[in-house]
C-alpha cells in the first residue's frame, strides 16, 4: 500500500447493538406469533411504564416512530390549519413535517448559543398572533435552555413539546429532558441510544393529551383499556384515524437499551471525552461546549467546531483529512431546515394546505435567513456518535491514532497561537 492510500479502519457494527437475552427475547416473541400486537401486552406496557417511571410519572404511550409521536404530539394538542408552530431550524425534519399533514404551519426558529439550540429570544423573534406552540430539540443530547423556554410560553399561553430524539439520558438542572414541556417525544428507532430499530414515545402531562395520542395511535382493543376520559374512550370503536403502534419485539429491544441507560451515558460520555482529547488539543478546533446546569445524555451526534483562522485549515479539509485516515467524518446530516426543499419553495405535498400567503412568509427562505444555525453548520465537523455507544469503546483508540495523524498530515502540530489580536 502506497503512504497516500486511504487508510481503512475496521468498523464494528454500528449500533443499536443487543446483548444476547433481548436478542433472544425478541426471537422468542416472533416464535410465539406476537409480532405485533392490538392490545396493551407486557412488552408495550412494560416499555411505556419505564418511560414514566424516567419522566416524573408523565403518561407514556409507544408508537411505531418518533416521527409519529411528534405527529401524535401535534395531533393531541389540536393544531390545525392556520395555526403557527414555532420549530427549530437546526433540527431533524421530523419535528417540522409531521405539520404539514395537520396544516398547521412550521415557523422556524435561530440557534442561540454554541450548542446549535434555540433560545427564549430566538424563540420569541418568530412568535405571531396566530402562534399556538413551540417546538424544542435538545440537538445532539445538549438541552435546550428551558427555564425561559417554559417562562416564555407560560408568559404567552403557548403549547410547549420537547423532543428529546437525541437527548435520552439527558438532564437540565438536575431534570431529564422530557419533563418540561406540556408534551415530550422520543425517537426510540434507528441510531438513537435507547432503540428497539423503529418506535417513538411520547409523554404527555395531560391525561386527555394522552387519550388523543392514544386514540390516533391504537386500535379499539388498547383504547378500550388505556384512554381515561370515559366520553374520550366511547371513540375507541372508530379511533381517530391511525394505526401508529410499536411493535412487541421493538419494545423489547429498546427495553434492554433504556435498561442499561445510566451504564450507557456514562460509556458515552467516557469514550467521548477521549476520543476528542487529540482534536481539541489543537489551535482551532473545539469540542461541543456544554453548559455548567446540563448533562449530556444521548449525545446522538459528536462535532468538534473548526476555526480556520486559528487551524489554518477548513471544516472542509478537516473532514478530508480524516477520511483519508479511516475516520467516518462528515458535515452533520442534521442540517439547518431552512435550507432544505421545502423551506426554500418546493411545496409540501402534493396537495399542500397553505395558501400563497404562507407559502410565501414560510416556505421561500433563503441562504442568510438564519444565520446562527447556518454558521455552526458549516463549522461542525460531525463524527460517528453512535458507534461510541458501545460500552467497549472499540473506535476510541482506533480513532485517536487517526486523528494525530490527520493533523500531522494538515501542518497542524505547531504549538497553540494566541486566540485574537496576537502573532500566528
Ligand atoms: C430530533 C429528531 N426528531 C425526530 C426524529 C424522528 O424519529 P424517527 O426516525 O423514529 O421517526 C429524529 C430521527 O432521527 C430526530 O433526530
Amino acid at each position: 500500500m502506497g503512504t497516500d492510500d486511504p487508510v481503512v479502519i475496521p468498523h464494528p457494527p454500528r449500533w443499536p447493538v443487543y446483548d444476547r437475552a433481548a436478542a433472544d427475547r425478541a426471537a422468542e416473541l416472533i416464535r410465539r406469533g406476537r409480532s405485533f400486537d392490538y392490545d396493551h401486552g407486557p412488552e408495550i406496557a412494560g416499555l411505556e411504564a419505564a418511560f414514566s417511571r424516567r419522566h416524573d410519572g408523565r403518561h407514556a404511550l409507544t408508537l411505531n416512530s418518533g416521527t409519529s409521536a411528534l405527529l401524535a404530539a401535534y395531533f393531541a394538542l389540536g393544531l390545525g390549519p392556520g395555526d403557527e408552530v414555532i420549530v427549530p431550524t437546526f433540527t431533524f425534519l421530523a419535528t417540522a413535517s409531521p405539520l404539514f399533514l395537520l396544516g398547521a404551519v412550521p415557523v422556524l426558529a435561530d440557534s442561540d448559543g454554541p450548542d446549535g439550540t434555540v433560545s427564549a429570544a430566538s424563540i420569541e423573534r418568530a412568535v405571531t398572533p396566530r402562534t399556538r406552540a413551540v417546538a424544542v430539540t435538545h440537538l445532539f443530547g445538549h438541552p435546550a435552555p428551558m427555564d425561559e423556554i417554559t417562562a416564555l410560553c407560560r408568559r404567552r399561553g403557548l403549547a410547549l413539546v420537547e423532543d428529546c430524539s437525541h437527548a435520552h439520558g439527558s438532564t437540565y438542572r438536575g431534570r431529564p429532558v422530557g419533563t418540561f414541556g406540556d408534551l415530550a417525544v422520543f425517537s426510540i428507532g434507528g441510531l438513537k441510544l435507547v432503540s428497539g430499530g423503529m418506535g417513538g414515545v411520547l409523554l404527555a402531562r395531560d391525561s386527555r393529551h394522552y387519550d388523543l395520542a392514544c386514540l390516533l395511535t391504537a386500535f379499539k382493543q388498547r383504547s378500550e383499556r388505556t384512554v381515561r376520559d370515559p366520553r374520550l374512550r366511547r371513540l375507541a370503536d372508530v379511533g381517530l384515524g391511525g394505526n401508529l403502534r410499536i411493535s412487541p419485539p421493538a419494545a423489547v429491544l429498546a427495553q434492554s437499551h433504556l435498561d442499561r441507560i445510566v451504564e450507557l451515558v456514562a460509556a458515552k460520555r467516557a469514550n467521548v471525552h477521549r476520543l476528542l482529547e487529540p482534536l481539541v488539543a489543537r489551535p482551532g478546533l473545539t469540542g461541543p461546549v456544554i453548559a455548567p446546569h446540563v448533562t449530556m445524555g444521548g449525545w446522538y451526534d459528536v462535532v468538534v467546531t473548526v476555526d480556520p483562522e486559528r487551524a489554518g485549515f477548513s471544516r472542509d479539509d478537516l473532514v478530508a483529512a480524516l477520511r483519508r485516515q479511516g475516520v467516518k467524518a462528515d458535515v452533520p446530516a442534521t442540517r439547518p431546515l431552512h435550507l432544505s426543499s421545502v423551506f426554500t419553495g418546493a411545496e409540501p405535498g402534493h396537495r399542500h394546505p397553505y395558501p400563497p400567503d404562507v407559502l410565501a412568509r414560510r416556505f421561500r427562505h433563503r441562504r442568510g435567513d438564519l444565520p446562527a444555525a447556518e454558521a455552526l453548520h458549516d463549522s461542525w465537523v460531525s463524527l460517528p456518535g453512535p458507534y461510541f455507544n458501545d460500552t467497549a469503546g472499540a473506535l476510541v483508540e482506533p480513532y485517536r491514532a487517526a486523528f494525530h495523524a490527520a493533523l500531522d498530515r494538515l501542518g497542524a502540530a505547531g504549538p497553540p497561537v494566541p486566540a485574537a489580536g496576537g502573532a500566528r
